[in-house]
């Protein structure tokens, strides 16, 4: 039986946790907005602390450069600060150049997301593909639309923009009061209030706290914002018959998305939108393993590998395993079960994530994230428990963007390229696929920054040097279903675009998407998949 005293003290932890990424295309303010709610959050003091490490991480795609980052960017990669009572743990989805299957696997860790839009820009290819992650496990998104201070599309343009090209729906929360030039502020849905914009440093005679109308009608309006006030309840009545009002079950259920207007780098909205991400946004919640369902608040402690990461000295080449609680208490010391290895370890040097610093972990709780240095032993996908035997569905493997055929510089070097390509790909930094027919290996990955990284961790790690050459592929779907004989005769006639990955999966490469199309319509009985559950999932 669980004492009542742990009962409530795991509740209350629970309760006050919100662990969340920020999802968006590259330039669409991430950086800017993450450094504004660490602000808020008190875990930093001085703006451009982020940006600075931005600046360096992504200034040279050169590996010896990332690699001299890498202590940053472990410690960057979680952060965890207070706001108003709750702790939250923003964990961050490498974007930019170094997006990667490492991006994809952090949203399954977060119980939801943060999407920020450019108000120029609208819905871009990034956001989409994230946004896909997001859906297959019903995430919970709000939406930040940025860069009000700047001419954009219209607010109306935007959110039809999310609905057509997300398919979910918005409801916003806020509404801009002009834009670019003429932007006056936002108006408040919910408190029927009027935020003037003051831009940072600007002395603006408007008030800075939030000023409260009698409804749209109430002639103060016009006082206020001038002839903006007529557009401003035309929209509003617009909204009303057209729009969708804030529903929270469609909220949680990923089906819907507040959407809250704002201008990071004038800290113009980020309070509202932390506000509302802290009262709106879930805590940890019940998560499936094999055998039954596993609630946060269970005296046993449960949790799962999402990202493993070479530390900072290639020398001693040891790990930090990413781990998500999903329940109970973690404590310092505590002996922790792998299942996948049948093994327990103590966990004595286990991390917790600051905004700039990694310190040593007394205790933690469902939806932190510790982390745990290890030589290898730990995998993306590892379920670690306590005491009963726990598995939890492994992290899926998402269909790579770009296709690499790699070559030996030296032949007899074949036996390293295979256990280097093995542990790379164990340790979730690529997928490799060798085709049925002939003994290449064709590297698929997210980003195109994932090759450079990956030869020189051939070379600096295992001793070999590669060069790639030019793969025509452009996709892979992963084969399931269909009767044997229908499996065969479409490797037949396909062989030499049958490959198996790492795992001895049977997968398709296609040169484009007329091909896979075609090929779908062709073969209905087949499943073409875009994902690939883990292998300890699999059974
Ligand atoms: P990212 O992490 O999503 O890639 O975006 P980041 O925050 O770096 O922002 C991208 C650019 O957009 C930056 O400009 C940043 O200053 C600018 N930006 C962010 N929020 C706003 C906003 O509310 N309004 C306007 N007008 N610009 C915004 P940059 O020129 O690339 O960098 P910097 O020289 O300003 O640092």
């Amino acid at each position: 039986m669980q004492n009542t005293a742990f009962a409530t003290q795991i509740r209350r932890e629970v309760q006050r946790r919100r662990t969340f990424a920020i999802i968006s295309h590259p330039d669409a303010g991430k950086t800017t907005l993450t450094e504004k709610l660490l602000l808020f959050g008190g875990a930093i003091h001085l703006a451009g602390s982020v940006k600075a490490k931005k600046a360096s991480t992504h200034a040279t795609s050169d590996w010896m450069e990332i690699e001299r980052q890498r202590g940053i960017s472990v410690t960057s990669s979680v952060m965890n600060f207070e706001y108003d009572g709750f702790s939250m743990n923003l964990l961050d989805t490498p974007g930019h150049q170094d997006f990667s299957e490492d991006t994809y696997r952090v949203l399954t860790a977060v119980d939801s997301a943060l999407m920020v839009i450019d108000s120029v820009k609208g819905v871009e290819t990034q956001t989409r593909k994230l946004m896909e992650v997001c859906r297959m496990r019903s995430t919970p998104i709000i939406t930040f639309i940025n860069k009000l201070d700047r001419e954009g599309r219209t607010p109306l343009e935007l959110l039809d923009d999310i609905e057509q090209n997300l398919g979910i729906e918005c409801a916003p929360m806020s509404w801009p009061i002009g834009m670019g030039k003429s932007f006056q502020g936002v108006y408040d849905i919910r408190q029927g209030s009027i935020r003037f914009f003051r831009p940072e440093g600007n002395k603006s005679k408007r008030p800075r706290e939030a000023v409260m109308i009698q409804g749209l009608d109430d002639p103060a309006l016009d006082e206020l914002i001038g002839e903006a006030a007529d557009d401003l309840r035309n929209e509003i009545e617009l909204l009303e018959g057209a729009g969708y009002p804030f529903d929270k079950e469609r909220y949680l259920a990923g089906l819907q998305t507040p959407v809250f207007f704002g201008s990071a780098i004038n800290n113009f909205g980020v309070r509202e939108l932390l506000d509302g991400f802290a009262e709106l946004a879930p805590a940890p919640k019940p998560r499936k393993a094999a055998t039954r369902e596993i609630s946060p608040l269970e005296e046993q402690f449960s949790g799962v590998v999402f990202k493993v990461q070479a530390n900072m000295d290639p020398a001693h080449r040891d790990r930090i395993a990413f781990v998500r609680i999903c329940s109970g208490r973690f404590n310092r010391g505590m002996k922790l079960q792998n299942r996948r290895l049948g093994k327990s370890f103590k966990a004595a040097n286990a991390i917790i994530f600051m905004a700039q610093d990694r310190t040593g972990v007394e205790e933690a709780w469902p939806g932190d994230v510790i982390g745990l240095p290890n030589h290898g032993s730990i995998r993306v996908g590892d379920t670690l428990y306590s005491d009963e035997p726990l598995e939890f569905p492994g992290i899926p493997h998402f269909a790579p963007d770009f296709f690499r055929r790699i070559i030996l510089k030296d032949p007899f070097k074949a036996k390293q390229l295979e256990k280097g390509l093995t542990q790379l790909t164990e340790e979730g930094a690529i997928q490799y696929f060798r085709p049925l027919t002939g003994r290449d290996y064709i590297l698929g990955a997210i980003g195109v920054l994932q090759f450079e990284i990956i030869a020189a961790r051939l070379a600096g790690e295992y001793n070999v040097d590669v060069r790639y050459e030019h793969s025509p592929y452009y996709t892979v779907r992963w084969l399931n279903g269909g009767n044997k004989n229908a499996l065969r005769r479409l490797t037949d006639l396909h062989s030499r675009a049958m490959v198996k990955d790492a795992d001895d999966y049977l997968a398709m490469l296609f040169n484009s998407d007329w091909h896979l199309e075609r090929t779908k319509e062709d073969w209905p009985d087949i499943e073409f998949a875009d994902t690939r559950e883990c292998v300890t999932c699999a059974h």
